[in-house]
């Protein structure tokens, strides 16, 4: 259409005055222009392009990954593909049974080519001895790779007033004070090697403020902003920080209980593939003014980029609130349910 044309459209005043008439103009060429920049860009990194190859951190150099809470779900899914791509993997959880089985499967999925060592540590105590041991095992080690991913959910989604107190305690510890405190361990060995790669597991509910869940929400949001602080101290080390916005993952986690399956809900096997194949790109979350932020599973980006388009995240807590306290009924009952039996 013609600015002549919308002249004959607009009211009066307005059509009297061109340089409103532009502004009108260039101020809706630029919404949709952007608009469509943004759905080009999450549409190519999701589904088409590929992140960083992997050997940029450390293979076939007998780098090392190190995996917190390694011992089932996503961690020991990392475990086993970076592994896959050739890395030594250190095992970090406080299940020793579990992790020295994660240890045997990488042993015999990769012929005795890949080196796994295990290291107990209970992130919920913040032993000052176990970072300790940490730190000297990790001091021989070209650690190429940190996967923050051990994490603690709440045992049952419940509004805060009615939390336990140790609960809170150590939500916060694990989530938070483990990640950084295993990343100021692995750190400056990195800065030292000048390459690195760190990814912190993160969720939607550290993007959108989720109720009955609200200590965990806290400790994902302080991740993501964690994560682009140090994103930018580091990258002139050529070390790249990533927080990986996570919605529902399971089939074989222990964490969500959840029990249907749905377009939203990764296996662990794919979840983890989708982030090994995005390294350094956004997928749904790009052009939101994320940089450092990286929503790679298909169904999740798509998800992501909805809530960034729509814009109104009170609209989604108030969604996440419904969705959690049906959650907290189903799992109730289902808890009653077994009892009875
Ligand atoms: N699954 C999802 O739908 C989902 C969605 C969004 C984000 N996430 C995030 O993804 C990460 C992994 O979740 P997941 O579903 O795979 O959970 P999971 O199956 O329950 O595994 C959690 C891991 O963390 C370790 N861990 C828990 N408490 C620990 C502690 N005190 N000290 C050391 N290790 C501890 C556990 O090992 P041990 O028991 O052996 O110590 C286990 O290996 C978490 O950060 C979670 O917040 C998950």
């Amino acid at each position: 259409m013609s600015t002549t044309c919308l002249h004959t459209w607009l009211p009066g005043r307005v059509a009297a005055c061109p340089w409103t008439l532009y502004l009108i103009f260039f101020v809706g060429a630029f919404t949709v222009a952007r608009f469509l920049l943004k759905t080009s860009f999450v549409l190519a990194q999701t589904f088409v392009l590929h992140g960083k190859n992997l050997d940029k951190f450390g293979t076939p150099k007998g780098s090392w990954a190190v995996v917190t809470g390694a011992s089932g779900g996503i961690g020991k899914e990392f475990a086993l593909q970076l592994a896959a791509a050739g890395f030594n993997i250190l095992l970090v959880a406080r299940n020793e049974v579990a992790l020295t089985a994660v240890a045997a499967e990488i042993g015999s999925n990769t012929a005795g080519k890949v080196e796994a060592r295990i290291q107990l540590m209970d992130f919920a105590k913040n032993d000052p001895t176990a970072l300790t041991e940490l730190e000297s095992t990790v001091s021989g080690l070209d650690v190429g790779i940190l996967v923050n991913n051990a994490g603690k959910w709440h045992t049952l989604p419940s509004y805060f007033a009615e939390t336990a107190e140790q609960e809170i305690e150590d939500i916060v510890t694990v989530n938070i004070m483990g990640t950084l405190r295993v990343t100021h361990a692995i750190l400056p060995g990195m800065i030292q090697r000048k390459r690195g790669l760190i990814l912190n597991v993160g969720s939607f509910a550290g993007e959108v403020p989720s109720p009955m869940i609200s200590t965990y929400s806290g400790t994902k949001a302080f991740l993501s902003t964690f994560t682009s602080a140090l994103a930018d101290e580091i990258r002139p080390h050529h070390i790249m920080v990533q927080y990986l916005n996570t919605y529902f993952v399971f089939q074989v986690t222990k964490m969500t209980r959840f029990q249907k399956s749905s377009m939203l809900a990764a296996t662990p096997a794919a979840y983890v593939h989708s982030v090994l194949s995005k390294i350094g790109l956004s997928c749904g979350a790009a052009l939101s003014d994320r940089p450092d932020t990286l929503t790679p599973y298909w169904s999740h980006a798509l998800f992501d980029y909805v809530i960034y388009v729509v814009g109104r995240k009170a609209f989604f807590t108030s969604y996440f609130h419904r969705t959690l306290t049906d959650y907290r009924r189903a799992l109730q009952k289902s808890d009653q349910e077994a009892k009875q039996q």
